[in-house]
């Protein structure tokens, strides 16, 4: 008989067509995101799931769903999982790393140009036929080129971030729980700082860890206050990451010149306070989202899902 896995959230069809060979497959093509509720039903009788980020697997989940014993999530971050609850259900875990990183990056720097050149309010200007002349101070911005870029985080998209500064001839200074290899700071052209002096140096803050009880908040009130005045802030990374209260207070009051926002605290909602603002360039946690690189993330988590519940040793094992 064939092990039955669920499909949590909508993947291109390709995707369902590679499971189906190996398992009884249910999947969600509606893209309702289930309650907690739900998703323990659905995953009662199943064998193994494909999970993304809105998807909560935990000591709760995993009580009440014995047969489980595989969760490949759809992303490399997994703060969705409660990777020690896994572990001792005997459940494997599995994500998604490599394939979105040159994506995930090109990303950031869209967040990064756009916040800088002030590209939003320009946008939103013209549409709203509003542009009645030139004018010489109109939408100043800072400048990208030759300017510092603090990168939290020199992991692999930090990396990426970091390599594409080059074409921009600016100084890079990073920041991280350790310091990078010499041939890693090398290759990115990197300078490791202690974090208040990254913060207090760089014209671009761009935050590339992964979300954790050790990293929530860890760009908050404190580290924001050291920032430039002229200074923006990206977050293509998690939510919870930056305390989004302090941000807006600090995007309010002009302590900081701007940010960029691809996630968020508790998103899909988001702080009132952003809305208001237009010195915030906001998007829906799209960085890694082009037709290539989410198709192989889908690809990959399937892949891992196929490997977990055969060999019982997936490429992307979280919790060996
Ligand atoms: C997306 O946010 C991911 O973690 O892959």
């Amino acid at each position: 008989m064939k092990k039955k896995v669920f499909v949590a959230r909508e993947v291109f069809q390709e995707v369902l067509d590679f499971l189906a060979p190996h398992f009884e497959v249910q999947a969600n093509q509606e893209d309702k995101v289930l309650t907690a509720e739900e998703l323990v039903g659905v995953l009662a009788d199943k064998d193994g799931a494909m999970t993304t980020l809105t998807e909560r697997i935990d000591e709760n989940l995993l009580n009440r769903c014995p047969r489980l014993k595989a969760v490949c999530n759809i992303a490399v971050g997994y703060n969705n999982i409660d990777l020690a609850a896994c572990s001792a259900h005997g459940v494997m875990a599995t994500n998604t790393p490599g394939v979105l990183d040159d994506t995930t990056a090109d990303f950031a720097w869209a967040l990064i140009l756009a916040t800088a050149r002030r590209l939003n309010e320009a946008e939103a200007y013209v549409r709203a036929g509003q542009w009645d002349k030139w004018k010489l101070k109109q939408f100043l911005g800072l400048d990208v080129h030759h300017a510092a870029l603090g990168i939290i985080g020199l992991g692999r998209i930090g990396q990426v971030v970091a390599r594409r500064a080059m074409g921009f001839e600016m100084e890079v200074l990073y920041y991280d729980v350790r310091q990078a290899a010499p041939e890693i700071e090398s290759a990115c052209r990197a300078t490791y700082v202690p974090k208040e002096e990254l913060f207090r140096k760089a014209d671009i803050v761009t935050i590339h860890i992964p979300y954790s009880r050790e990293t929530h908040h860890s760009i908050g009130a404190p580290e924001i206050a050291l920032m430039k005045k002229s200074a923006i802030l990206i977050n293509a990374a998690r939510g919870g990451v930056v305390d989004d209260a302090a941000l807006v207070e600090a995007l309010r009051t002009g302590a900081i010149a701007g940010a960029g926002l691809d996630v968020f605290e508790g998103e899909p909602a988001i702080h009132p306070g952003f809305r208001e603002l237009r010195n915030v360039v906001l998007s829906p946690h799209i960085a890694s989202s082009s037709e290539k690189t989410r198709f192989k993330m889908a690809m990959k988590a399937a892949e891992n899902l196929v490997a977990a519940l055969s060999s019982g040793n997936p490429p992307n094992l979280l919790n060996p």
